[in-house]
């Protein structure tokens, strides 16, 4: 029979309860690809391979990968060494770090948001204008290549923003003029 009396066996009893306690309140989610599919994003917004991340309470989330790379989808999106943004249920606001490539230029991605329910559709917001995948090319993380000619698409995409941010209604034809 135990006896709580003893001081040695309470201490063990004490040691078991707080270890037990600690495991089951300190589940963090193991990846950041769990971490974005239990907000319903899909896990494809991030390259694979991702390891290196931390998000706290409020959302706020930094990502930092090994190299700056671009991968490919129905658009090219090229990812800077650090990304970072708020994430809430279904979508990530003040996004930085991603840039998505329409008409040969590089645009910074803003805003990322899925429906919900989901319409199989995603939305990336580019500041000029907002542009809209299929949610099923995003699934599954892709490989993501090597780039160094991130700064200078930044800047270049930046100032595009500025330049057209007032031109929304005919932004091809802005375009195709600056061209
Ligand atoms: C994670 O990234 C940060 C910022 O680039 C870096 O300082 C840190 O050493 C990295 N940690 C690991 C474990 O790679
Ligand atoms: C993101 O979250 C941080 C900290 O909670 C906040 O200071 C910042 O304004 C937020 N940014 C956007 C664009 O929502
Ligand atoms: C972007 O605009 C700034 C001034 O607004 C200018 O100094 C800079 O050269 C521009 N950069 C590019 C790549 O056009």
């Amino acid at each position: 029979m135990i006896n709580l009396q003893s001081p040695i066996l309470l201490l063990l009893l004490l040691l078991t309860i707080s270890t037990a306690f600690q495991i089951s309140t300190s589940e963090e989610p193991a990846t950041i690809y769990e971490v974005l599919r239990s907000n319903g994003l899909p896990m494809g917004l991030l390259p694979k391979g991702v390891t290196n991340f931390t998000i706290d309470d409020s959302g706020r989330f930094e990502v930092h990968l090994d190299q700056a790379c671009n991968a490919k989808f129905e658009d090219e999106l090229h990812y800077d060494l650090d990304v970072s943004g708020n994430l809430t249920y279904g979508q990530i606001g003040g996004l930085s770090g991603i840039s998505a490539q329409d008409l040969f230029l590089w645009f910074p991605v803003k805003e990322i948001r899925v429906d919900i329910p989901s319409s199989g559709l995603i939305y990336f917001d580019v500041g000029v204008v907002s542009k809209q995948f299929s949610l099923a090319s995003f699934e599954t993380p892709r490989e993501c290549l090597a780039s160094s000619d991130q700064i200078i698409t930044q800047t270049v995409s930046k100032n595009l923003s500025r330049k057209f941010g007032i031109e929304r209604n005919d932004r091809r034809e802005g375009l195709t003029a600056f061209l």
